[in-house]
């Protein structure tokens, strides 16, 4: 719509200067025609009437010279009408000029003996003034003025413009009008067309044979007909390829292959997300919406396996414009620029949210499960909340399968413990997994909570529950039969519940690769100049602000690499990307301060005017902003003290294209079992921290290509694709 009008507008102003320039010049035109018309016409008069008053006034006839004025002055474009005799006085008159300047007009042109004339205005009014000598062989004997009307030169030039202008203004209406149906009927609804058929092949709709173009565009429709037609094939035989692979084990996983895998597993059985955490946020932005994909493992790695597979996805809407965006049934097609799955939002009350999400889940789950020092908080009344919220996802589940033959559900993490068993009751066709996306602590630890046996009801409700590792498919097999009465399966590490059977198994998450990395353009030099980091090296942390992440630990290790090794002093930055993250929590409110005190008491310690030693932005970044800064760092710092993957770790390592860099990887994530080309550490030791971030700082070039190589190997060979195949195939073998 804005071209269509810019367009419109540019025409119409070419066509305003246009007629305006021509307007211009045919007034001119017109003004000098009229005028000099005029001029000669008032010459002549005064030339015919300058003999006959020549006599009367050799005469001395005063009568005379006045009646021939009355009679020549009833003219009606004569204004006035003047005889002056030698000496300057009126001898006879008709209509009005001041007597002083008549006279002086008078005795100037007697002086000068010639005649004399000028255009005068008087407000509106605008007159011709011609002076001429009376003369009576070489005497003056008198002066004749004539005055006449000018005012319609004026007019006639101002009917020229109104008219011209009333005719540009028609012009312009209809040009307007026919500009903007011929833009948006012909051309920009043939473009929108070509477009729309563009996107549907794009999308894998096979029904489009022709891209459509009028006849205008029709060359150009059929280049791209051919295209799309070279992609339906290219598409066909990527399908194709991915199939034959389906069998051979070694071949790579990607989303086509993912794809075809899900084809012939499942057939036509629908698949549902659940989680507490969307994958899309909308929010409001000084009056207008926009979007955001939220900080978390759950959605980094969700999030391309539902576009590869499509489905619904069902979330709390937590964004403020959230509602605004969904439809009457609370959905929403996402990625929003190019829609391939359905999510679902769940409305939760503010009390919901304090007891479930900030209470239950995140003061008292987390911390029960990562092992970071922090105490759980158990209040009952979060439990409340926490059975009430369960219960409403599971409803919204409910509703949503409810005419889905035998649907496969994929519950997410410790929010929705409770769901599992809530669906399965209902639902007993129901395929149901749920995944747990930290680590389980020991049976020892998990003994604390209040109420163990619930949650682990709730769980045990799933025909699979999946692990990062399997050293916590150990830990929960040790805590249900510490707290359940059940058979367990050793041997195929399964629980039994009366004839209802769980299968744990290990399922290591991990990222889309090859992913957006891979189709990422040259490196932007620039996102390290505008942060003010001119450093030769660049160690680089990204996390949520989670106390569990160690960033107090990384700063202390930073802290004692300085000490230790002044040379670095001026020459390293710490790059901290730190994503605001549940800051309803107090601890994590209190964390975040402590971490913005540590950043500034360090950087006074050692910063000096050019250079800090840590650079702290506490701001979410976007994935393709982070993989420049991936590619920047020569060192990627990770220092959980407790995480169940951490994704950052294998991001890093896929954005380096380059096969160079060091990853330093606390041996406290889930991480450090798949990426064996990282340099562990004890984030607790800042020794060992400050230590190994200097073997990673001096690490030769072939030692970090050889390292790097691995790790992008077993990404790539154990990829997100692969780790939802194996989830599912694991799940639908069950039945
Ligand atoms: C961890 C959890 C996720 C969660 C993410 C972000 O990765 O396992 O379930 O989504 O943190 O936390 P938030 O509270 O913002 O969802």
């Amino acid at each position: 719509m804005r071209q269509i009008l810019l367009i419109t507008g540019g025409v119409m102003c070419a066509i305003a200067l246009i007629v305006g320039s021509f307007t211009f010049y045919q007034a001119n035109r017109e003004e000098l025609s009229l005028s000099s018309d005029l001029q000669y016409r008032t010459r002549v008069l005064a030339d015919s009437l300058a003999e006959s008053i020549k006599q009367l006034l050799m005469q001395g006839s005063r009568m005379a010279i006045q009646k021939t004025v009355d009679k020549i002055a009833s003219n009606e474009r004569i204004t006035a009408l003047w005889v002056f005799d030698s000496a300057g006085r009126v001898a006879a008159y008709s209509g009005t000029v001041s007597d002083v300047s008549g006279s002086a007009l008078a005795i100037r042109a007697m002086d000068s003996n010639s005649s004399f004339s000028e255009f005068t205005r008087n407000g509106e009014e605008r007159a011709y003034v011609f002076v001429n000598p009376i003369r009576q062989g070489e005497r003056t004997i008198g002066a004749l003025m004539v005055v006449e009307k000018a005012d319609y030169i004026d007019e006639a030039i101002r009917s020229i413009w109104r008219e011209n202008l009333l005719r540009l203004f028609l012009q312009l209406l209809l040009f307007a009008a026919v500009i903007f149906v011929l833009v948006r009927w012909v051309f920009f609804r043939s473009i929108l067309k070509m477009v729309e058929s563009l996107k549907a092949v794009r999308k894998g709709n096979s029904e489009i044979d022709a891209v459509p173009g009028t006849s205008f565009f029709e060359p150009l429709a059929g280049e791209i007909s051919k295209v799309t037609m070279s992609l339906r094939q290219a598409r066909h035989s990527a399908s194709e390829e991915a199939r034959m692979r389906l069998e051979k084990i070694d071949s790579p996983w990607t989303a086509e292959r993912l794809k075809e895998f899900i084809k012939a597993y499942l057939k036509d059985r629908p698949i549902f997300v659940i989680s507490n955490r969307e994958p899309y946020v909308h929010n409001k932005v000084k009056n207008k919406i926009e979007w955001s994909v939220p900080a978390g493992g759950v959605v980094t790695a969700l999030e391309p396996v539902m576009e590869a597979c499509g489905g619904t996805w069902i979330a709390h809407g937590s964004g403020d414009a959230d509602k605004a965006t969904v439809d009457a049934e609370d959905k929403i097609a996402v990625p929003p620029e190019e829609p391939k799955y359905t999510l679902k939002r769940v409305w939760l009350t503010e009390k919901e949210i304090n007891g479930y999400y900030t209470g239950l889940s995140n003061e008292a789950l987390w911390p029960l499960c990562l092992m970071a020092h922090t105490r759980p908080l158990f209040r009952a009344e979060d439990w409340s909340e926490y059975k009430r919220v369960n219960a409403k996802f599971a409803k919204t589940l409910l509703d949503e399968i409810r005419h889905a033959k035998r649907p496969i559900v994929l519950v997410q993490d410790y929010h929705l413990a409770l769901v599992p068993e809530m669906i399965k009751k209902v639902r007993p066709d129901a395929l149901v997994a749920l995944f747990w996306h930290i680590p389980w602590p020991s049976a020892a630890q998990f003994n604390i909570c209040p109420w163990r046996e619930e949650l682990l009801f709730g769980m045990l409700g799933a025909d699979l529950i999946g692990f990062h590792t399997q050293q916590y498919c150990n830990n929960f097999i040790d805590t249900v039969g510490n707290e359940v009465e059940s058979r367990i399966d050793y041997e195929r590490f399964s629980v039994f519940r009366g004839t209802h059977q769980t299968l744990i198994k290990p399922f290591p998450i991990s990222i889309a690769f090859p992913g957006i990395a891979e189709g990422h353009g040259k490196l932007d030099k620039t996102v390290l100049t505008v942060l003010g980091i001119k450093s030769t090296y660049l160690v680089l942390g990204v996390d949520r602000l989670d106390y569990t992440k160690g960033i107090l630990e990384r700063f202390k290790g930073i802290e004692f690499l300085l000490d230790k090794h002044p040379e670095y002093s001026g020459n390293l930055t710490l790059l901290q990307i730190a994503s605001p993250t549940r800051e309803t929590v107090e601890k994590y409110r209190e964390y975040a301060m402590r971490v913005t005190e540590e950043a500034v008491r360090i950087n006074k310690k050692f910063g000096t005017k050019d250079w800090k030693p840590i650079v702290l932005e506490k701001r979410n970044y976007t994935h393709e902003a982070l993989i420049h800064l991936y590619q920047h760092a020569n060192v990627c710092l990770i220092t959980s003290l407790h995480d169940g993957m951490n994704l950052v770790a294998k991001e890093f390592v896929a954005a380096r294209r380059d096969e160079f860099g060091v990853l330093v990887l606390s041996q406290f994530t889930g991480a450090s079992r798949d990426l064996k080309g990282a340099l562990l550490i004890n984030p607790y030791s800042a020794e060992e921290t400050s230590e190994v971030l200097r073997i990673a700082l001096t690490m030769p070039k072939a030692e970090q290509n050889k390292r790097m190589k691995t790790m992008r190997d077993s990404v790539r060979d154990y990829n997100i694709y692969r780790w939802s195949a194996e989830l599912i195939k694991a799940l639908s073998q069950l039945e």
